[in-house]
């Protein structure tokens, strides 16, 4: 006999002091604040390339982020290897970059296998693991049971972190609860290309805009209408964005756009993540070496804006009040955008000493 579940139970949750213990007895214990670190960039690698494996040392040096890619752009001939490389580089010098690996969906044939060996070869090196096409928080869930056993078997000291790929409409639909499923989660990446697919867009483009996607002038009266009409391209990517980046900030992870698809349109791919960036990202995917100068350019804070911010913090030491600079009035709100931008500048001169110059930290 079917039963209606009641409304109570549709929303148990479970108890907030739970969240905190391990999922597996020896498993660490999850992390209560992400760690800081900068991630302005997260270089994709096809680890079973051993010429691109090769020159993993000399990227690393260039990026926050270095991702062994383990799903879609590798071959399913080329799986098992993809596996081994990623390994392998994970125990490469990577110059203090980041190391996370995407695997492959959990439908997948191939997704088990990632798992386990990338946690069994490099579970204490491995920062983050990146999942695609997440649906929902059982999703997470389910990857926060396995990556807690596994770690408790292989006697991991630290917590591996969890990226979820928003690009399914149904993820989005459910961001908010990806957001908040686990303390494992670290961010959520837009993923315009598998997630137009999902939702039926009709584009082949892999993020940015589309010159289709516009709004238009009213006919002008004047000339029966016949003239041509004012029309601007809108942003196709706007409210997914604003959802997601309001799901990560409520559960104080972090929001990151994806892949930009069209490698020779630098000036393209700069507008896409300057977009992202001021709206509350803090970075997106290089897929090729050229997108890394550009990520770096747009998610590191502008030197005047640093400046500005700086003056507004020193302006009201209290950060309470109300100052007036160059004409613009700043009180507890404007001293909490400031602080944003100090923040992230800090950062950044803690790893580049010239940006620290510039910025007069
Ligand atoms: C990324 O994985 C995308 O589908 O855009
Ligand atoms: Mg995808």
């Amino acid at each position: 006999m079917l039963r209606v579940r009641t409304e109570r139970e549709s929303t148990a949750m479970k108890p907030p002091r739970q969240f905190f213990y391990p999922l597996a007895s020896g498993a660490p214990a999850p992390l209560r604040e992400l760690p800081t670190r900068l991630e302005r960039m997260i270089h994709f690698v096809p680890p079973h390339l051993e010429k691109v494996r090769a020159k993993v040392p000399e990227v690393a040096a260039q990026v926050d982020v270095i991702l062994a890619n383990l799903e879609d752009a590798i071959p399913a001939d080329a799986k098992d290897a993809a596996r081994v490389g990623a390994v392998e580089m994970g125990r490469m010098d990577l110059k203090g970059a980041g190391f996370w690996s995407r695997i492959n969906a959990l439908n997948s044939p191939w997704h088990l296998d990632d798992i386990t060996m990338l946690v069994a070869g490099v579970g204490d090196r491995l920062d983050v693991i990146m999942a695609p096409k997440i649906e929902g928080p059982w999703d997470i869930h389910y990857l926060d049971q396995l990556l807690a056993l596994l770690e408790a078997k292989l006697g991991l000291t630290k917590p591996i972190l969890l990226h979820a790929i928003l690009e399914t409409a149904q993820g989005v639909a459910n961001v908010e609860a990806i957001a908040g499923a686990s303390p494992r989660m670290q961010g959520i990446s837009l993923g315009p290309a598998d997630l137009a697919a999902s939702r039926k867009m009709k584009t082949t483009r892999v993020g940015g805009g589309h010159p289709g996607y516009r709004v238009i002038a009213d006919p002008n009266p004047q000339d029966m209408g016949e003239g041509e009409r004012a029309s601007v391209q809108q942003d196709l990517w706007h409210y997914t964005f604003a959802k997601m980046v309001d799901a990560c900030g409520m559960h104080g992870i972090k929001p990151f756009y994806g892949p930009f698809g069209d490698i020779s349109d630098a000036e393209g791919c700069e507008q896409q993540f300057r977009n992202a960036y001021l709206m509350g990202c803090v970075g997106a995917w290089s897929l090729h070496p050229s997108q890394i100068a550009i990520a770096r350019r747009v998610f590191t804070p502008d030197v005047d804006e640093v400046k500005f911010a700086l003056r507004i913090l020193e302006a009201m030491p209290s950060g309470t009040g109300v100052a007036m600079l160059d004409g613009k009035m700043q009180d507890d709100a404007t001293w909490k955008q400031a602080k944003v931008i100090v923040d992230l500048a800090r950062q950044v001169a803690a790893k580049d000493p010239a940006m620290k110059a510039a910025y007069g930290l």
